[in-house]
Order: C-alpha cells, then structure tokens, then sequence
C-alpha cells in the first residue's frame, strides 16, 4: 500500500508577513493527519521561515525548483545542498511552468532530478501535455518522453527515490481538473512504464495528479487506483481547503 502525500506548491505567493499564520495551520493540520504526508514548497526566501514553522511538526517543506550543477558559477541557481541547508525533502523538478517560460527541457529536467536525488532530495518530477497534444491524441507519447528522459538518466533504482505528479498543463490554474477516467489512464501508464523496467519499484512509485485540485473534487480524484496524492496549487494557499484535501486523501 502506498502512502498518500498532498504537496502544496505556492508558486510565487506569500510574504514574511503572511506566511505564519498559514505555516502555522497547515502544522496543526498535519498533527491530526496521521495516514496522508503534508509538504509545502515555498519560494526559496522563505525556506528559514518555514522551516523555523514546521520543524518538529509532521509536515514537510521544500523547494520549487533545484539546480542540476552542485556550485560554483551559476548565477540565480540553488544547490540541492544549499536546499538539505534548510531542511527540505523535496524540490520540485521540471514544472510545466518552468518548461513554458525557461526553456527547461527533458534532459535538464532529468539532471535536476538526479541533482536532487544524489542531493539527499526527493524530486517531485512533474509530466504532462499541453491541451494542444492531448487534442491530437499524443499525450501518452508526450508523458512518456518526459518520464523516459528522468528513468534514462537515474536508472530504475533511483527512480524509487522520487515523486512523479502528473499535470496537465491545460488543468493547471484553470478550475478545469482531469475527469478521474483521464487522470487514472494516465497514472496507470506511467506506473506500467516504471513497472516494466522494475516491478519493485513502479509497484511503490507515489504518483501525484496535479491541476486544479480542491476539495470538491480531491475525494474522487484521490480514491483512484495509481493516484497516490496531489500536487496542489492555488488551493494550497488557504489553510483550509489544502488541510480539507489532505482529509479526503485520509478518506479515499
Ligand atoms: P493549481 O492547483 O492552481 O491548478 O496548480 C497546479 C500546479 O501547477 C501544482 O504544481
């Protein structure tokens, strides 16, 4: 049995000012979760604030990105161990967002993701096609690209020490989730494709589904076969409604 994990991506929000008060709920939350993980991954600036919130409490925290070099002259970027400097566990790798407007290709994506993992960092490794490939029927061909580039570089076995999240860019930010028929053909693809390559470890892969996940739609979505979580976006942002999705994740 998989553990389920509700990652809360906060993208570029939050303020010094604001962030306690959220911090500090979605801690308490996380006390009375004992089945479902908690993790929020925060702008870096705020990576000692949060940590100084949720050290102690059954929440996790990381990062939204992570460099593939380990240092040296590569301005703006952060080191996996810059990041285990403030106690995260995961980074996200390869976001669609971070494909979109930074040219981030597969094969970066991948060197991040083994960055992370030499790293001492779970990458939480994001897939999925755009509205555009999904209409002409290439969404499996695009996800597999993108997964097959990160199973290449690590090798199987160290595909057991990530998170893959399946998001379709055209479910992100819009309200419009995958049906839970879309969602779980796809999860159960990416788990085959890992499976048959090593049983052992696709059989234990946590997949998360992200886009436009909320309470109202996270029991069905969660209650799937081969999705093991959620990579939440906006609705991370309120304590109320990423807690009530970790509930039903608790439920499914
Ligand atoms: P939304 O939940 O806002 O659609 O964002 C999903 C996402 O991109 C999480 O990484």
């Amino acid at each position: 049995m998989r553990n389920k994990l509700i990652a809360g991506n906060w993208k570029m929000h939050g303020s010094l000012v604001g962030n306690p008060a959220l911090l500090q709920s979605v801690a308490a939350g996380a006390a009375t979760l004992a089945t479902v993980s908690l993790a929020v991954l925060v702008p870096f600036p705020y990576l000692a604030q949060t940590r100084s919130h949720l050290e102690g409490s059954s929440c996790a925290w990381g990062a939204q990105d992570v460099s593939d070099q380990p240092g040296g002259a590569f301005t703006g970027e952060v080191s996996a161990a810059m990041l285990q400097d403030f106690g995260c566990r995961y980074a996200v790798v390869g976001h669609s967002e971070r494909r979109a407007r930074h040219g981030e290709q597969d094969g970066l994506v991948a060197a991040k993701a083994l960055a992370a993992v030499e790293g001492g960092l779970t990458p939480i490794v994001c897939v999925g096609e755009t509205l555009e490939e999904r209409e002409a029927g290439n969404t499996l061909p695009v996800v597999f690209r993108q997964l097959d580039a990160v199973l290449d570089t690590l090798g199987v076995r160290r595909m057991a020490r990530t998170v893959l999240a399946y998001e379709p860019v055209w479910a992100i930010g819009t309200g419009r989730s995958a049906t839970p028929a879309q969602a779980q053909e796809v999860h159960a693809a990416l788990r085959q494709r890992v499976s048959a390559a090593d049983w052992v470890v696709g059989s234990g892969l946590q997949i998360l589904y992200g886009g436009s996940v909320k309470p109202a739609n996270a029991l069905e979505l969660m209650g799937l076969p081969d999705i093991d979580g959620a990579l939440v976006g906006g609705a991370s942002l309120a304590a109320d409604d990423f807690l009530d999705i970790g509930r039903a994740a608790a439920r499914a």
